[in-house]
């Protein structure tokens, strides 16, 4: 018999989830609480079932319950879930956010329940082309067994991928993600203004910069980072990068900061290369 989900905190990656479980007939998608009542009627119109409700004390009891609010709104969500009388041992309950453990669903423990952090590492800012393109989408992902089997089963039959996580180290998980995209982004805004400060115009540094930026990140997945390092560091070029480092920190302090460090980090992966080429 198919599982019912109750979904607490029903924004863009609760109603893509619960759309796409619908969808796929894995769980009856049954109750949707947020904070105003019209979200979550909103949010039920755009999973194509389920009841939204204004209370704790509306919701039903549910095999599942998927807590997709903001992170700092999860701890009292499942308060305010264990306080309503809901979470017992044998349901399970799990959080999406990508930088807490599944500890932090510490009244559902208490309860005697199963808690799991399923982690879908990918944008939701766009919920209708993420129900399109989920299949194939990895999964981070930390809690006890039952939860964890329970879980991987339903993700798998949307096309998510889990990776197992060690909960110890959520945190530097959550940092690799903000190292690979945010600040990726950050550095490209520096790189842009680098253009522009030596004359060129902003939307031209763009386009300039498109073919190295796409060519340098297919070589990082088609090489791996040491041996898509090219540039003054890999070849050795020290005076270049000095004297780079200087003109940068002239220009701007905290640039120059940012370069400096950045550069000892490529010495080191220049470092990694030349051993690795040294073995092969
Ligand atoms: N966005 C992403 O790309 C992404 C990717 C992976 C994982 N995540 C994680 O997924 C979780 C949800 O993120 P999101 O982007 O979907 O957030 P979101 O779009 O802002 O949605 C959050 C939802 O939670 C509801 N909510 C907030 N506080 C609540 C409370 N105290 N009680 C009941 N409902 C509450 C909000 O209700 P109202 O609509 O009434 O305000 C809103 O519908 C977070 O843990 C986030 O870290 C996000």
């Amino acid at each position: 018999m198919r599982k019912t989900l109750s979904i607490v905190g029903c924004g863009n990656v609760g109603k893509t989830l619960g759309r796409l479980w619908h969808l796929n007939e894995t769980f009856i998608v049954q109750d949707v609480l947020n904070r105003s009542f019209e979200s979550a009627q909103r949010a039920v119109s755009f999973i194509g079932n389920g009841r939204p409700v204004a209370e704790y004390a509306d919701l039903r009891r549910s095999d599942i319950y998927m807590i997709a609010a903001t992170d700092d709104q999860i701890a009292a969500c499942c308060e305010a879930l264990a306080d309503a009388g809901w979470l017992t041992p044998g349901t399970v309950v799990f959080h999406c956010s990508g930088a807490l453990r599944s500890t932090e669903l510490k009244a559902a423990i208490r309860c005697g329940a199963s808690v799991a952090s399923i982690h879908p590492i990918r944008s939701f800012a766009s919920p209708n082309q993420v129900v399109q393109t989920f299949a194939g989408t990895w999964c981070g992902a930390e809690g006890d067994a039952n939860a964890i089997n329970q879980l991987t089963e339903a993700f798998s039959a949307i096309g998510g991928q889990l990776v197992a996580l060690d909960a110890d180290f959520k945190i530097i998980y959550h940092s690799a993600a903000v190292f690979a995209s945010n600040y990726l982004v950050t550095l490209l805004d520096v790189a842009q203004q680098a253009y522009e400060k030596s004359g060129i115009p902003r939307d031209v540094a763009l386009k300039l910069m498109e073919p190295l930026v796409k060519e340098t990140v297919e070589n990082v997945f088609r090489l791996g980072p040491p041996e898509a390092l090219t540039g003054p560091i890999a070849r050795g070029d020290v005076a270049t990068a000095m004297k780079q480092y200087r003109a940068v920190g002239d220009w701007n302090k905290r640039f120059g900061a940012l370069y400096r460090q950045l550069g000892k980090l490529t010495v080191n992966l220049a470092a990694r290369r030349s051993r690795k080429r040294g073995k092969d």
